[in-house]
């Protein structure tokens, strides 16, 4: 039976995340970038998701100043979308930023990409606005927010 559980990611992930970024983003992530958000980003903050039998299948990865946060990267293997993954992924972020007091976590995502953009309204984030041409092809994001109460757990 296929097992799933939240860990940190560390070091020894860091080519499973580049192979799951170049299979589900546009503009993926260099490898430096990678490094960059595990190692020396003192505000960002990442997680997997890992099976017992195929090893780690998603990743996320947000930013925590102050009393904000930001989701940049979210992301589960193609083969296991739709297990509730992705789920599994922000609810562990949303805890930690609750534990830490952040009020508000925001993100952008394309305006095209419905999937996350359910995932995210699913999880309480709302549409904030349209950013035109945020993304360097000319894309429109989507502007989202949860705000976390006092008191949230
Ligand atoms: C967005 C993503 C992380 C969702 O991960 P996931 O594990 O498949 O999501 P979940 O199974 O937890 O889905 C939760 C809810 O989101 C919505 N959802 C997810 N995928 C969907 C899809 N393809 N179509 C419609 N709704 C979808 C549904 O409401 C779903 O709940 P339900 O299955 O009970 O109906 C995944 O599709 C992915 O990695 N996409 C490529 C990378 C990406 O675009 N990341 C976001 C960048 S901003």
């Amino acid at each position: 039976m296929e097992l799933f559980s939240i860990r940190p990611i560390e070091e020894k992930d860091i080519d499973i995340i580049l192979s799951l970024e170049n299979q589900c983003f546009l503009a993926p992530w260099k490898k430096e970038n990678i490094i960059y958000e595990l190692k020396e980003n003192p505000v960002s903050n990442l997680w997997g998701v890992e099976s017992n039998i195929y090893g780690l299948v998603g990743y996320i990865d947000y930013w925590i100043t102050f009393d904000s946060s930001t989701i940049c990267q979210i992301c589960v293997n193609p083969t296991h979308q739709r297990k509730h993954l992705g789920s599994m992924l922000l609810n562990e972020a949303i805890k930690d930023c609750t534990a830490q007091k952040v009020r508000n976590v925001t993100l952008e995502v394309r305006e095209h990409n419905l999937p996350a953009i359910k995932l995210y309204e699913k999880h309480g984030f709302e549409k904030v606005m349209i950013k035109k041409a945020y993304y360097t092809n000319g894309d429109n994001a989507v502007y989202m927010i949860k705000q976390i109460q006092e008191g949230d757990k």
